[in-house]
């Protein structure tokens, strides 16, 4: 694969007020120099959620490129592509009438070390609608009051894949026509307990992380005594001053940092089909 240097021709440009970027000018599949990739992942940590348009790659360069962010991982919920393990395929077909993702989320905050990040892959998008929305959790964190965060400093909270909240994830996996028969149910939901505030292992940023998908209560607190406040820093934490929102076409990527942001993948695009490969890559406990 040629190395070429490209970096010159990168561009770099902001979507919305504190998170997001598209890059121009780069074809990921060509071989990066080591700069471009620097550059980029940069991006990534500037942006949190950079975007690029027009690119086709192959499962094996799908899965190299994603290896600029991260080691790629397993996704142990949905059956892996052929020959490709760490790549899911996510299917909504013109029947479908729930998609996948479609809550506010960090990806897998309910396994010990969540996914650090996500790559996906756009390979067939409805004419209109199926945009994915991406929350800046860091500048959550840092619009609440002294008082909140001293209060949040010291918390922790369970997390759990059941998606209660949310009519059960089980639910929801049933209703999707494809998806069903690649999903792997989980014996028991799967519980985690992470810090409310996480510090970003590469930026030393401070972060909220808790989320409307998996957060269920404050670790020590009940239920009922956790939801005001969770309930709250949901509501903070999906502003729109916080917030940007990707338009999709086949052939576009995005890739996101767990660590510091939520994404939704909205759902009001039915009758039509949306059909994206996924790299989730491994993370590390959340400190
Ligand atoms: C996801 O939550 O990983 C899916 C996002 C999307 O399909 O836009």
């Amino acid at each position: 694969m040629a190395n070429i240097d490209n970096v010159d021709s990168i561009e770099i440009r902001p979507l919305a007020g504190v998170i997001g970027a598209e890059i121009f000018g780069v074809d990921v599949a060509s071989g990066l120099s080591n700069l471009a990739r620097e550059q980029i992942h940069q991006a990534f940590l500037d942006h949190k959620a950079i975007f690029f348009r027009d690119q086709n790659l192959s499962p094996r360069q799908l899965v190299d490129f994603a290896g600029l962010f991260g080691k790629p991982g397993i996704y142990p919920f949905v059956k892996h592509v052929d020959d490709y393990p760490e790549i899911i395929e996510l299917l909504t077909t013109e029947t479908d009438t729930v998609n996948f993702g479609r809550n506010w989320h960090s990806d897998t905050t309910y396994m010990p070390k969540p996914f650090l990040g996500t790559v996906l892959y756009a390979l067939e998008t409805p004419s209109f609608g199926g945009d994915t929305q991406f929350a800046n959790m860091t500048a959550a964190y840092e619009a609440l009051s002294d008082g909140m965060k001293a209060m949040l400093d010291g918390l922790h909270a369970v997390n759990s894949s059941a998606q209660k909240r949310l009519g059960g994830r089980a639910n929801k996996m049933k209703a999707l026509s494809a998806m069903k028969d690649t999903y792997v149910k989980e014996s028991e939901p799967i519980e985690a307990v992470h810090p409310v505030v996480r510090t970003h292992p590469e930026t030393g940023e401070k972060a909220l992380y808790v989320n409307r998908s998996h957060s269920v209560h404050f670790d020590g607190m009940t239920e009922e005594e956790s939801e005001p406040v969770l309930k709250y820093l949901f509501d903070h934490c999906t502003r729109p001053e916080f917030l940007c929102r990707f338009r999709w076409e086949p052939g576009s990527i995005a890739v996101w940092d767990n660590r510091c942001t939520l994404h939704q993948a909205i759902g009001d695009y039915f009758g039509s089909r949306r059909r994206m490969h996924r790299v989730t890559l491994e993370g590390d406990a959340p400190a």
